[in-house]
Formats: C-alpha cells, structure tokens, sequence
C-alpha cells in the first residue's frame, strides 16, 4: 500500500531527492528508488539484496525477528498441523482455502497429471547411473518444455494453469524415478488412488514384484514434510525463477533454474550438508570440537543447519520438524538414533554458547529434516530432490503472480563497476 504523504529525503551533493514510502500490510515500510537514477543519475549497491525489496506479492510472509511465517496469512504450524499438502498448494496457488469440492476438484485434476510421458524414461536412461538425482532433475525438468509444447505459452493463462497443475503433479515421480535409476532398480507408475505423499514414498521404496504398504505415519511425515517447505518468500532459488521468467521463458525452464539454484549447500543443500556433518561429528563428545571450528574464523567450517539469511529467531519450521522427527524414530524403534542424539546435544550446546546467541544462529528447518528422511530409509542424495518436490508449488505460485502483474519488467539489476576503464585494443605481437 502506497502512502503518498511519507518520503524519505536523499542528499546528493547538496541536492536533495525525494523517494516515496511504502506501507506493506505487514514487515518493514519500503523506500521506492525506481525513479532513482533517472532523477539522481545514481544506483543503489546491495550485493545478496539483504535490504533491496524486489517484487509486490501477497503469497507468504516472514517476520524473521520474530520466527514466524504465514502463508495467505495462515501461520506455518497451523497449516502442519491442521491442514495437508495439497490443500497448502491450493492456497499458495489461489490465495484462499479450499471449499471442499474445490479441494477435490484440484486433487483430481494434479492425481490425474502424475504420470510421464512415456519417451520421458529415455531420457533418464541417458544418465550415468551415480549422477546426483539433483542433476537429473535439472535435465529432466528442463526438458519438459521438449514434450509438453502445449503448455509453455505463458502469455496464455490456460497454458500456465495446465503447466502449473502438471509441475506439482509430475515432480514426484521424477524425484522418484531419479533415485530408482541411479539404484538401478524399475520405474514405478504412479498409482491415482493413494495420496500425494504416499504415493511418492510407493514409487520410491515399492517394487514390481511385491506390494507396497504405506505406513501412516510416514506418509503424514513425507506430507509435513511436503507442507513445511511448500513456499518461503524471495529466496535465492525463487527470486531465481523469477529472474529466470522475467525474459518470458518458459515455466519448465524456470523452474528447472530454480532447481539448479536450491541444489547448493548454502540453501536446499543444506539438510544433506548437515547430516553429512552429523554424520562427521560421530558422538557427543566430539561436539565442542565443531563448535570450536565454527566460531574460528580462520576456518570455513560452518555449522550447517545453523543461521538463516532472515530468521533470527528460531526457524517455525524447526519446531515442527523436530517433533516430526521424535514421531518417526520413535514409530521404527531407532529413537537412540546416535546422528539424532548428536544432533539434540549440538542443538543444546550451540544454543547455550554466547557466539550463536550474540550472531542471533538458531537451528533451521535443515537441521532435522535429514534425520528424519534418513530413518525413512533415504540416502542423503536425495534429500535435496525432496525439498525440491516441495518448493515446485512456492516457485510456481511466485511465477503466476509475477507474470500476472501488469507492473512485470525484465529483471536487469545494474552493477557497481571496478574494471579497467577505456582503452586501445593491443595487437597481439605487441603484447
Ligand atoms: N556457523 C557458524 N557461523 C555462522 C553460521 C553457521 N552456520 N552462519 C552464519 N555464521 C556467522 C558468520 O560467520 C558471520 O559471522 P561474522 O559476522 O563474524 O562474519 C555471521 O554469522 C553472519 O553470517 P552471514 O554469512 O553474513 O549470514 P547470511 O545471512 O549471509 O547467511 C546462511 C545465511 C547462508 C544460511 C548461513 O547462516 C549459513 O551458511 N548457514 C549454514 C548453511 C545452512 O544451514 N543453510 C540452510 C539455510 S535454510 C534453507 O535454505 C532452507
């Protein structure tokens, strides 16, 4: 919301520049400098945008002070706790609850996009078969707009709503079809009368020859997971889709940026980073070891499932997750896990050590959602697949909104210039 009466005044070189203030229904009041360096002739410099608002949008938000996130204003352990997967997309995508026919309208129309194109299975042939599932996925997604021509015209509101719906439907499988090619075991179908999550976890973990039975708690668990992760605001591999969509290119090609941008450790890599370190970590008593490392800043060692760009403030997510994560052990007997038991002492012993208390570094929703999926029987490869299974909504609803906004320009941030300035070519027996 604009208030035209509030400015904030800007000084350059005795001339004085007003800039508009903007009033968001929640968080921080924004400064508008559009107009900036047309008046002024300057730019503004915000490496990482740690102040630089880059969009409109009414999806979810993020009070970091505080640990609290909202999507369409509903808190995070609402939805975990009283809603499901699939009905969080509806809401990210539609802005509003579903009504129940609604509901089971959209849950039909994504069961119905599950499967493949059946060529699609050559193309995952094509992998070596130790390639990361992450790096499968960029293909495979990338290469959507190969065999679904009818649906990358994003000037075409039927086209992006059918794109949409078969993202957040075939996203599963392909996750699913990445880690049964690089175990060299068959491709399963999916099944149209099993849930979403249950379904992923069946075409993860089932076999031709036997029939696989859901457990309960674990697909509740794979759900909540799903849920937890389902959208997170202008994040680095969000704002990369819109990056990516502001030229106008094609939903699949988007999203597959997207993914390629979560694969890294400082972001959806981080829960396989932080159970490899727990993993490292070993036993209890080593813990003051790592945390040393951390804390020194001559080493780059970092603990991984710690600090987030803006929570400072433990993570809503964490909370969940680690109650998610007492759920599961507990149900298959590991709950003396020794990765959980050297997770909730580091936990215990970072909280109470002043440099994380001071650097405001709280457990993120990385740091348990690795053990959890570990005792679900995943290899860590594939615990950035998962986030990436459940962000495909989060991206998805950023790009509607962005491509529906009639203010959308190319993205072309400008830059602060340290290079050579002009200067004659030098022929190269000169040089
Ligand atoms: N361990 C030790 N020190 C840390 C950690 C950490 N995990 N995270 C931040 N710090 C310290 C930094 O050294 C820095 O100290 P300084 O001010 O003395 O130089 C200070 O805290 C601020 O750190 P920045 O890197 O400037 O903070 P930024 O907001 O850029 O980074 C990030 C956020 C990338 C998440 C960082 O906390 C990190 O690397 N964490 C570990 C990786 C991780 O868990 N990522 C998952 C993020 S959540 C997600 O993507 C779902």
């Amino acid at each position: 919301m604009s208030d035209e009466k509030r400015v904030a005044k800007l000084e350059i070189d005795g001339k004085s520049y007003d800039l508009p203030i903007f009033s968001p229904t929640a968080g921080p009041d924004v400064i508008d400098i559009r107009k900036l360096y047309g008046t002024a002739g300057v730019f503004t410099y915000d490496p990482g945008f740690t102040s630089t608002a880059s969009c409109d949008s009414t999806i979810t938000f993020i009070d970091g002070d505080k640990g609290e996130l909202q999507h369409r204003g509903y808190p995070i352990d609402q939805l975990a706790e009283k809603s499901h997967f699939l009905e969080v997309c509806f809401l990210l995508l539609y802005g509003e609850l579903p009504s129940p026919a609604q509901l089971e309208d959209f849950e039909s129309r994504v069961t119905n996009h599950t499967m493949l194109h059946e060529q699609m299975q050559y193309f995952f042939r094509g992998f070596r078969r130790d390639a990361h599932p992450m790096a499968i996925m960029v293909g495979v997604v990338g290469a959507m707009s190969a065999f679904y021509h009818d649906s990358t015209d994003v000037r075409d509101e039927w086209q992006r709503e059918v794109a949409s719906i078969r993202m957040i439907a075939k996203m599963p499988t392909i996750a699913a079809w990445a880690f049964k090619y690089s175990i060299g075991q068959p491709f399963v179908y999916p099944r149209n009368d099993i849930d979403y999550a249950s379904n992923f976890l069946r075409m993860c973990f089932g076999v031709p020859t036997e029939d696989y039975q859901v457990n309960p708690i674990l697909s509740r668990a794979m759900d909540r997971i799903f849920t937890l992760h389902a959208d997170h605001e202008q994040n680095a591999s969000t704002s990369t889709v819109r990056l990516a969509s502001s030229s106008g290119a094609n939903p699949f090609a988007c999203i597959a940026a997207g993914i390629a941008c979560l694969w890294g450790p400082a972001h959806g890599g981080a829960n396989q980073a932080c159970l490899e370190m727990l993993r490292e970590i070993g036993t209890p008593d080593r813990i003051p070891e790592f945390i040393a490392r951390a804390k020194d800043k001559d080493d780059p060692f970092r603990l991984m499932g710690f600090g987030h760009r803006v929570y400072k403030n433990f993570d809503p997510r964490a909370k969940v997750m680690k109650q998610s994560a007492d759920e599961v052990l507990e149900l298959l007997g590991v709950e003396n896990n020794p990765t959980l038991q050297v997770a909730k002492e580091l936990e215990a012993q970072a909280l109470a050590d002043p440099y994380f208390s001071e650097k405001k570094l709280f457990p993120n929703v990385d740091f348990y959602s690795g053990i959890i999926l570990e005792a679900m029987g995943f290899p860590t490869s594939m615990f950035t697949p998962i986030f990436a299974v459940s962000r495909t909504v989060g991206w998805i609803s950023q790009w509607k909104e962005m491509i529906a906004d009639p203010q959308m320009k190319i993205g072309r941030p400008r830059q602060l210039y340290q290079g050579a300035t002009l200067r004659d070519y030098v022929d190269i027996e000169k040089r």
